[in-house]
């Protein structure tokens, strides 16, 4: 029933939409009808050129912020501790900022802690403009970069409401060890509800995800270097296919390199791939990640000419990266454009933050899951009013290979399938903080 990651939104839009959608699309001829070249001529229209009947554009509700902040009460401090890659950080910091809102509590600067096999200690202020952050949260919440003396020798009480099972409210939950504590630390929880969160604290989440992070000066230089030197206009890729997200995925592949299979097999531990009629369903229902190959299959389905300028948003794990390169022949790579040590010396975390910031300011974006980075990516893109932004469809591509679709039929159905999800601005930006605009 339910396409891709579309959020329930979607579906109450689709519908009216489907006869709004089934006039738009009788137009406009299709790019196959005359002749099929899937190559690189620039005269066959690309997927970026469809008209669109649905933008994105952030809620002007919490734009204005809250005039009400200012003569709160505070219940206390809160730092919001966040783990793992870079845009997991990001998210849980937007979650706790609201959740500290919602607490009536004073902001403290988050900690942001990276994760083991990053091996390294960037913390918030190494990645993000902390002056910066202070004065765009003004009106939304109270932020300190000091604690007052009385609290500033101790650590905060730990609240880590990642391990709570279930739904549970925060203010019932955390308020008391707030109270109780007065300086308390928490790890936001993925599963828990935003919509019962009151206005003033969807606001103060939104600003401080969308509206507040703006990468250090130092960060932010290297990032233009790299940006300035990727030849334009270009296309920013984010390929996932790196053998730990391919054991996690639990999908089965064939013609892999014994390369491949065995740093697939390194990173399986005891999750062993489905297999028989289990893999089949699993993929069906847009399990597996894309492979660059089957990347590049969909991105010429799409129109999207071979001699594209693609950067590639990808860590150095990448496997079989041949099945794009083959064929989109002008593909580059951080590592290969930036070589000075400063480079070679930078993690995970901030060469994650040079991706973002090269596919926040690239002409498209097209990711092939919908993770972290890509959620990010998009709303950002929506906020600089960057609309060539699109996800691919694993979902689809199984769905059609399962059906028997090969070579142009094959392509034929991709473009379709994709033209919809852009024409109706799927997947381009998270509800939460965003409203959608019929254009
Ligand atoms: C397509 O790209 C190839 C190599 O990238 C080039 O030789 C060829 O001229 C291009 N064709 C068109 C129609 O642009
Ligand atoms: C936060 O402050 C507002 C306004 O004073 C009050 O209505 C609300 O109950 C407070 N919430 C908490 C959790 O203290
Ligand atoms: C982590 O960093 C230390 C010091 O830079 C280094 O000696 C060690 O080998 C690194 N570990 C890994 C797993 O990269
Ligand atoms: C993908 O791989 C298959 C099998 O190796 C090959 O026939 C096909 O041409 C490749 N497609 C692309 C787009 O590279």
């Amino acid at each position: 029933m339910v396409i891709l990651s579309v959020k329930p939104l979607f579906m109450i839009l689709v519908v009216p939409l489907a006869l709004l959608l089934a006039v738009a699309l009788l137009s406009p001829p299709s790019p196959y009808s005359q002749s099929f070249l899937p190559s690189n001529s620039s005269l066959k229209p690309s997927i970026w050129t469809v008209r669109r009947i649905i933008g994105w554009r952030p809620c002007k509700w919490w734009q204005l912020g809250d005039l009400t902040v200012a003569e709160l009460k505070s219940n206390g401090y809160i730092r919001v501790d966040c783990y793992g890659g870079l845009n997991q950080m990001r998210r849980d910091l937007c979650d706790g900022v609201g959740i500290a809102r919602l607490l009536n509590a004073t902001l403290v600067l988050p900690k942001f802690e990276v994760a083991a096999y990053w091996n390294e200690s960037s913390g918030f202020a190494d990645v993000f403009d902390v002056e910066y952050f202070i004065h765009q949260m003004n009106g939304f919440i109270k932020v300190v970069k000091e604690l007052p003396s009385e609290i500033a020798s101790q650590e905060p009480f730990q609240v880590d409401c990642s391990k709570r099972k279930g739904q549970f409210d925060y203010i019932e939950s955390v308020l008391p060890s707030l109270l109780e504590h007065h300086y308390i630390s928490i790890t936001p929880a993925m599963s828990q509800r935003r919509d019962r969160y009151p206005q003033n604290a969807k606001a103060a989440l939104c600003q401080a995800c969308y509206n507040a992070l703006r990468l250090t000066g130092s960060l932010e230089k290297k990032a233009s270097e790299l940006l300035e030197a990727i030849p334009k206009p270009f296309l920013s890729l984010h390929l996932r296919f790196e053998p730990d997200m391919v054991a996690y995925s639990q999908c089965q592949y064939s013609g892999l390199s014994s390369a491949s299979i065995k740093a697939i097999e390194a990173a399986q531990g005891d999750r062993k791939p489905w297999t028989g009629e289990l893999a089949r369903i699993w993929r069906k229902r847009g399990k597996c990640p894309l492979t660059p190959n089957e990347t590049a299959f969909i991105l010429q389905s799409l129109s999207i000419p071979t001699n594209t300028n693609i950067y590639l948003a990808a860590g150095d794990g990448l496997m079989e990266i041949e099945g794009l390169t083959s064929v989109y022949t002008n593909v580059v790579t951080k590592s290969g454009l930036l070589t000075g040590e400063d480079f070679t010396s930078m993690h995970g975390n901030t060469k994650a933050a040079l991706d973002y910031y090269v596919s926040i300011n690239s002409d498209s974006y097209v990711a092939t899951y919908f993770g972290n980075m890509d959620k990010m990516v998009a709303a950002m893109r929506v906020f600089k009013g960057l609309y060539k932004t699109l996800f691919l469809s694993r979902r689809a591509f199984a769905d059609f290979t399962s059906q028997g679709l090969r070579g142009r039929d094959l392509m034929q159905a991709l473009w379709k399938a994709h033209r919809d999800d852009y024409v109706l601005g799927r997947g381009s930006a998270l509800p939460d903080c965003f409203c959608e605009v019929k254009l």
